[in-house]
């Protein structure tokens, strides 16, 4: 079977059961702060996961595309992917467990064709939070599949979401299916990797508040998820995603290219085939992103950049990412015409992205080299040049020092990191391009100026308003962000009121560290914090009573040196942001 039968197939079999197809949203989340990028079929659903009525109707079902960064270190092995298409399905508080588990075990055993005896299943263990999910275990064996073949399993492994920080979760219930070619077990080892996972779901009865606590959800949801490219490997004997007709052409280019075979070079084949697909996918996506120090477009440069190491690990001398992202736009154009659209652009910033990075590389490995001859850790100073001077993410020198047995002070680095923070928001990007941050008292009176706009903003225009970049010259500020239409003029005024009465009133600016926990606790905008940890301490700045960002800073003392602001301009960025430029007197 392949990839576009498999998933006419799902469609049609939910379609068939009453559900409805809704649409294969972009993959940066509209109007959700806490993530970069849609992680579930579920993300763009969760209004109506919440209660909100969806048009479409109580069941619903999808094809969507996910992005998930915290699998990035475990690509390289046989399953794992950073991005991913899912087949999903939901009631949206209409039927339940029987129901749910019933359509689950029929599209995999008689739509598939999937024995049973190839099938096994984990349930919730329980906990203070919620009870053992006997029900669930009792449905699957109402359905034929086998008491041994059951695992009850912690939070850790059988509890589902929030996407975010905070809203619909529960415990879930997931398939596994057998992938060796040796027999399969009559008992269900869970950590028995030859059990791969095609299929969750999540029984959506709980509400995570943003204090932490899980309150009963008003609407009880199924929310189901299975992977297309694991579960196409598996229906079709194969242990290896990639593999697959998904993949396979792919492998093939590399190959081509480096002149080098798949077997005994699996790992990096593998590395740059999921994360230049990923880079396509995000640089083709309507919303698009390109390579940048903030948010999305860090996760970008990351995933380029780790592509361009392991293709240099291959042998492969000459730029190379946009031969490999020809072949990923052509396997997946029918499905998604936006990445043949903007081809041209893709094309263009991997190229210069790839040229960027190959100037500093040499030198950086030769550094990184020289540094590893004799030590056995490299100190956090150490990796925050490698950094800071030659562009290797963090990730990039944790990585070649694993290979070396080395270790590496990620505290240390992140001390380091704090202390260049005061540069960082702005100089981050020079610094790359190999010139001095720019802390300049004009820019820093404009950078405090960008987080007084951005509060006003959400102020007039509601809480959807999300920064989306932001650049500062000498001369203005540039701010973009989402919102879906053309700002009126008494709203461009009211803005520009609302900062000039907080300059006026002289607020203090506060600069504090704390866990980004609990910045984000104390209500402080956290916007471009997917390199950090939940524990990582951050810098953040208040001005009084007004505004609370996650920020390296610079910034100015008292609003007061701010004088007087004016947007000059209030225009279209790309579809559903708007870019605002201002100055200061
Ligand atoms: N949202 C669930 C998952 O991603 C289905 O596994």
């Amino acid at each position: 079977m392949d990839a576009k039968e498999l998933k006419s197939r799902y469609i049609k079999f939910f379609q068939s059961k009453g559900h409805t197809l809704v649409e294969n949203a972009s993959l940066i989340p509209e109007n959700d702060p806490t993530v970069l990028f849609t992680t579930a079929g579920m993300h763009p659903l969760v209004p109506f996961l919440l209660g909100e009525k969806h048009p479409k109707g109580k069941r619903l079902t999808s094809i969507q595309r996910c992005i998930r960064t915290v699998d990035i270190d475990e690509v390289g092995d046989p399953i794992h992917l950073t991005f991913f298409e899912m087949l999903g399905n939901w009631s949206l508080g209409d039927y339940w467990k029987k129901e749910a588990i019933e359509f689950s075990f029929e599209f995999l055993t008689k739509i598939l064709n999937i024995p049973v005896e190839k099938l096994a299943i984990t349930c919730f263990k329980g906990d203070k939070d919620a009870a053992k999910d006997e029900e669930s275990a009792r449905i699957w064996q109402s359905q034929g599949i086998k008491k041994d073949r059951i695992a009850f399993l912690p939070k850790e492994d059988n509890w589902w979401g929030p996407a975010g920080d905070q809203g619909p979760c529960g415990p879930c219930t997931e398939m596994f299916y057998w992938a060796s070619k040796k027999t399969t077990p009559k008992k269900f080892d869970p950590s028995d990797k030859s059990w791969v996972e095609i299929g969750n779901d999540v029984l959506l009865e709980y509400n995570k508040k943003k204090s932490g606590e899980y309150e009963k959800a008003k609407q009880r949801n199924i929310d189901f998820g299975g992977g297309v490219e694991r579960t196409l490997a598996v229906i079709n004997g194969l242990d290896d995603v990639y593999l697959s007709e998904i993949f396979l052409p792919t492998i093939k280019k590399i190959e081509e290219i480096s002149n080098k075979s798949y077997k005994g070079n699996e790992k990096s084949m593998r590395i740059i085939a999921d994360h230049i697909r990923t880079s396509v996918f995000i640089l083709g996506d309507q919303k698009g992103i390109v390579p940048s120090n903030l948010d999305q477009g860090y996760v970008l440069r990351r995933l380029i950049r780790r592509s361009i190491r392991h293709g240099i690990n291959l042998g492969i001398k000459d730029n190379f990412t946009k031969k490999v992202a020809q072949t990923v736009i052509k396997i997946h154009k029918d499905d998604y015409p936006e990445l043949d659209k903007n081809k041209e652009l893709i094309f263009k910033e991997l190229d210069l992205e790839e040229e960027k990075f190959r100037l500093t590389l040499g030198k950086g490995l030769k550094e990184f080299n020289k540094l590893t001859e004799k030590v056995k850790q490299i100190s956090g100073k150490e990796a925050f040049i490698l950094f800071s001077s030659y562009g290797f993410p963090l990730e990039m020198v944790e990585e070649l020092a694993r290979d070396k047995k080395i270790k590496v002070d990620i505290k240390g680095f992140q001390k380091e990191f704090e202390k260049h923070q005061e540069l960082s928001r702005i100089g981050a990007e020079k610094k790359f391009k190999g010139g001095l941050a720019d802390a300049s008292e004009e820019v820093t009176r404009l950078h405090t100026a960008t987080h007084l706009l951005h509060t006003a903003l959400r102020k007039v225009l509601g809480n959807h308003v999300q920064q989306k970049g932001s650049n500062i010259t000498k001369e203005r500020l540039r701010f973009d962000f989402t919102h879906p239409e053309k700002m009126t003029n008494e709203q461009i005024k009211k803005v520009e009121d609302i900062v000039n009465d907080i300059i006026k009133r002289g607020l203090d600016i506060k600069k504090e560290f704390m866990p980004l926990k609990e910045a984000k606790k104390k209500g402080a905008l956290a916007f471009f914090t997917e390199r950090y940890k939940d524990t990582d301490n951050v810098s953040t700045y208040t001005i009084g009573d007004f505004s609370m960002e996650v920020c390296g800073g610079p910034h100015v003392k008292n609003t007061r040196e701010l004088k007087h602001f004016k947007i000059v301009k209030e225009e279209s960025s790309s579809a559903g942001i708007r870019r605002i430029k201002a100055v200061l007197d």
